[in-house]
Formats: C-alpha cells, sequence, structure tokens
C-alpha cells in the first residue's frame, strides 16, 4: 500500500515531538518512509493518532478526554468471524456495565480492510409504512439494504439493527445480529411527570460512530468504529425531538398537560427542556454514563484552556458545538471557533449503499443577503 508520504512526515514529525521521543527514533521512520515509499504504523502511533483525530475533531464538544481514549489494534482481523468478535468485543468494553469508555478499534487500513455500513454499531431500525415510519425515520434506507440482504425486523419502535460488513472492499456485505445482552439500553422515564414512562421511549447507552474513516500522517482506516458516552441534548432535544426523527415534542406536551393550541404558550420549549430532564434521570437510575450539555460546556472551557496552555489552537465548528438547548447559557455561544481541518482527524467517506434521507443543507438561503 502506498501512502501519502508529506503527510506520513507531517504526522511523525508532530507526533514524536508530543510524546517528546528522540531524533534518532523520528529519523529511523524517516528513513523507513524514504527507503520503501511505505510505512505501517507503529501501536504507538496509532494511539497518537487515533488520540490526535479525537483532538482534531471540531464538531465534538467532549473533546477534554481525547487522551483517554483506549486503541484497540484489530488491523490482524481479516475473515468476517474476526471482525464481528472485534466488533462484539468493543461494544461490551466500551460499555463497562454503564460505566461507558471510550474505544477506537482499528482495522486493516485501505480497500484491503474491512467497510462496516452502518452509521454506528448500535441503532434503531426505521420502516416505512402505510400508517407513517415506524422507528427511526434515519434509518429506513439502511433498515431496507438489511432487509434486502435478508434480515428480517420485528417492527417495533426500537429495533436494534444487525451489523453489516465487508471482509473488503470486493467482498459481499454480511449480516450479523447483535447479541441482545451486549446491548445495554435506557428505558425512559421522567423524576416527576410518572406519565412519561408510559410513552415506552428507550435509547441505547452507548453511540459508537462507525460510517467514518480515519486518517493518520498518510494513511486512511475505513473501518475505525469509535465511542464516547452521550451527552443527554443527543438524545432528549434531536434524536426524540427533532421532526424527522421520533418526533416526540406533542405527546410529551400533552402528557404534561401543556397548551399546544398556541406556539407562544412555548410549549415545544417546555416540553423540549422536561424531555432532557427525563433522558438525564434515566440515565442516571439506569446507571448509565451520561453528561448534561452545561457540564460538557464547562469541560469543552477546560479543554480551550490546555490547549492553549500546550501552545495549540482550538479549532471547532460552532454551531455543532453549541447545544440545541438553551445555547446562549453556554461560553462557546459568545465566542467563535477557526473551523479548520487539521490532520490526524475523522472524515466522512462514501456511502457503500444508497441513502435516501439526507436532504443537503441548503447555505446562504436568505433573499436579503
Ligand atoms: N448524535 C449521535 C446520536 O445521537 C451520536 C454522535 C456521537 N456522540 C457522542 N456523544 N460521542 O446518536
Amino acid at each position: 500500500m502506498s501512502v501519502n508520504t508529506e503527510e506520513a512526515i507531517e504526522f511523525l514529525t508532530k507526533s514524536y515531538a508530543e510524546l517528546k521521543k528522540d531524533a534518532t527514533e523520528l529519523q529511523n521512520r524517516m528513513d523507513t518512509i524514504a527507503q520503501t515509499g511505505t510505512y505501517a504504523h507503529t501501536l504507538e502511533e496509532l494511539t497518537i493518532g487515533a488520540k490526535m483525530a479525537w483532538r482534531n475533531s471540531n464538531r465534538c464538544v467532549g473533546r477534554l478526554f481525547w487522551d483517554r481514549i483506549q486503541v484497540i489494534d484489530a488491523r490482524e482481523a481479516a475473515t468476517v468471524a474476526e471482525i464481528q468478535e472485534a466488533l462484539f468485543t468493543h461494544i461490551e468494553k466500551a460499555t463497562n456495565g454503564g460505566q461507558i469508555r471510550p474505544f477506537i478499534t482499528i482495522f486493516k487500513p485501505g480497500n484491503e480492510g474491512p467497510r462496516i455500513w452502518n452509521h454506528q454499531l448500535i441503532r434503531y431500525a426505521g420502516y416505512a409504512s402505510e400508517q407513517g415510519i415506524i422507528g427511526d425515520p434515519a434509518s429506513v434506507s439502511f433498515t431496507e439494504v438489511c432487509e434486502k440482504l435478508g434480515w428480517r425486523g420485528a417492527r417495533t419502535a426500537f429495533d436494534i439493527l444487525p451489523l453489516v460488513i465487508q471482509e473488503n472492499a470486493d467482498a459481499a456485505p454480511i449480516v450479523i445480529e447483535i447479541p441482545p445482552e451486549l446491548v445495554l439500553e435506557v428505558p425512559i422515564s421522567h423524576p416527576d411527570f410518572p406519565q412519561i414512562a408510559e410513552l415506552g421511549l428507550r435509547w441505547y447507552a452507548v453511540p459508537i460512530i462507525s460510517e467514518m474513516k480515519l486518517e493518520i500522517g498518510g494513511i486512511t482506516y475505513q473501518a475505525a468504529p469509535f465511542n464516547g458516552w452521550y451527552m443527554e441534548t443527543e438524545i432528549g432535544a434531536r434524536n426524540f425531538a427533532d421532526e424527522g426523527r421520533y418526533n416526540k415534542l406533542a405527546v410529551i406536551a400533552e402528557k404534561i398537560g401543556l397548551n399546544t393550541k398556541r406556539l407562544d404558550s412555548l410549549w415545544k420549549d417546555r416540553a423540549l427542556v422536561e424531555l432532557n430532564v427525563a433522558v438525564i434521570d434515566s440515565y442516571h437510575k439506569a446507571k448509565v454514563q451520561i453528561v448534561d450539555h452545561h457540564t460538557a460546556a464547562r469541560q469543552f472551557g477546560q479543554f480551550e484552556t490546555n490547549e492553549q496552555a500546550a501552545g495549540r489552537e482550538v479549532t471547532g465548528e460552532w454551531a455543532w458545538l453549541i447545544p440545541p438547548v438553551s445555547p446562549a447559557t453556554t461560553h462557546m455561544f459568545h465566542r467563535r471557533y477557526p473551523n479548520k481541518i487539521v490532520k490526524p482527524n475523522f472524515f466522512y467517506q462514501e456511502s457503500p449503499f444508497e441513502r435516501t434521507e439526507i436532504t443537503p443543507v441548503r447555505r446562504g438561503g436568505c433573499p436579503f443577503h
């Protein structure tokens, strides 16, 4: 496999300086690249590279913990059985009974390596039906792919999707059910409104993004699923609240007796806050780690302080860093971040199947500007 040698040199120079390794070690690596035109990451390089990729993820507010991700080297996994085993292990170790630990499992780089078709290792199915969508609308096209490959979902609102993996770019996709005992989930209830539990809402414990590629020093890992833990707004203000997702604000408002006839009763805002309270309380009761958006904002502030002390610029994507609930109560709202792309980093890659639910974001739509 050939690599982008310029990026390799830049990465090695930066990372070896951070790791305080001596000049001869760096020179040895440079020689390897000069002589062979390629290199394979040592476990140490892979580890610092994955950490830097997290640190450089402009959309992530959880970056204070970038140095604490654990790297599982799965570059030797070649068969479907071995890949499946590595993914199950990831789910188990990351979940850790609710005390969630950030992990990344890194598979063989390039096209000879595997490809994971899931957006996250654990996610709910979505089905288009006569009565509208059952489950998560964000999963409709992937769910169709799974069913075309022979899987059949139970059609509840919370069916755990199977894994779909390819051994390598030329191999056929294989469908694998995740053993239910590996999937920790949290039933949603509210400390003050017991009626909310009647909605039967639930969410899984660990978000494990599996569709992005990881680029380190000129080497591309197409399969490198990684996880942190949830911030409550991801679930309470987006997954359950977005009109294009579970769309639950109106039923929540009804459960807690708000006047939904008038927009200016602010029923949407009040329902949103109570839904987020419910998510936090439910995860706490289930002893599953979660962070609220105020604490996460503080932690991000600490990250900014640390980075400045280390002489590094904090890059960020403002619209993603601010929480969707009460954004102006966080310091991020009141400052700006340069949205520069620094590598190592995670990137989107072309989907291996056709998606219908992603509508392109329209920019500059204001007729007056
Ligand atoms: N927002 C996504 C979801 O709701 C998960 C993205 C990653 N989140 C995280 N806390 N690491 O499923």
